[in-house]
């Protein structure tokens, strides 16, 4: 599975770009701010965000932990990184991004009052490692904050997306958008986190509205914002250009009269303490 939706080898180019101008703002960022605000962060704490990405957490976690706090972000993804370090972090505040694997964080043991982890755990070879990881990372009584993708069916842009590639790109390629989303049962979410030895765990749906850009490029756009981009890049053109205007049609319920696209997304969120 991780073999065919890789973000470590992907030469993700302009990909990472494409991932934080289209879905940052609009799709990631209010989901960032929920978690957070549920994680009660606050002013002087100090937080891990691991697989950050271009930093849409980190951003809004540094905003809350102010100039006395600190936040560290981990990804995999040089591009994303290279990303996330071009965006001005908020007014007096400083972010550490590192390169480094989810399941071997190059921080120390302690260091940190809050870990998060919004949309990444799908991805990690070895989940738990990845949590023990965390646990080690954070105080005794920190606090955990994990989202993850309920199944593709629920959310319906992704869900159109993926449609749109099966009919004219191949099954194989449509059936890929489901990696992100194939983490989606509460049990087996909570069960990895008891695993790991964090208490109090608590697993929700959260459901909220996420905007796009533009209507008739969000087709492209979000294929071209991650690993599909190399699958994608090598089709001929115009199974691409036939891709884009069956996307553009099956999304259309979701256009906003700005050209805009504005459509539900529903994540697990979990919270849970470390002992
Ligand atoms: C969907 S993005 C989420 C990024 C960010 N948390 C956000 O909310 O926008 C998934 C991220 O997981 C990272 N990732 C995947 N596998 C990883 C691993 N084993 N260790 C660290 N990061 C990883 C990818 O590079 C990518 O940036």
């Amino acid at each position: 599975m991780s073999a065919d939706w890789d973000w470590g080898s992907a030469q993700l180019g302009s990909a990472a770009e494409n991932y934080q101008a289209f879905m940052g703002p609009g799709m990631f960022r209010p989901f960032a701010e929920v978690l957070l605000a549920e994680l009660e962060v606050s002013p002087g704490e100090r937080v891990l965000d691991v697989a950050c990405g271009t930093g849409v957490v980190s951003r809004e976690a540094a905003s809350r932990v102010g100039a006395a706090g600190g936040v560290t972000g981990v990804d995999l993804a040089e591009p994303m990184l290279d990303v996330a370090r071009a965006q001005p972090p908020p007014d007096g505040t400083e972010i550490t991004y590192m390169q480094g694997s989810a399941e071997e964080l190059p921080v120390d043991a302690g260091a940190f009052d809050v870990a998060t982890c919004q949309q990444g755990l799908q991805f990690f070879p070895d989940r738990a490692a990845a949590l023990a990881q965390m646990r080690r990372a954070l105080v005794p009584g920190g606090r955990l904050g994990i989202a993850t993708w309920v199944e593709l069916d629920r959310n319906p842009v992704m869900a159109r997306i993926s449609d749109a590639l099966g009919e004219t790109l191949g099954a194989e390629l449509g059936a890929m958008v489901n990696v992100p989303f194939a983490l989606n049962d509460p049990d087996e979410l909570r069960g990895l986190v008891e695993d790991a030895g964090f208490a109090d765990v608590r697993v929700r749906e959260r459901t909220l509205q996420a905007g796009y850009p533009s209507h008739t490029e969000a087709g492209r756009t979000i294929v071209l914002a991650g690993p599909l981009a190399s699958a994608f890049s090598a089709a001929p053109s115009e199974a691409q250009k036939t891709f884009e205007r069956r996307a553009t049609e099956l999304l259309g319920e979701y256009a906003t009269e700005d050209g805009g696209l504005s459509a539900p997304m529903t994540t697990l969120e979990l919270l849970a303490l470390s002992p």
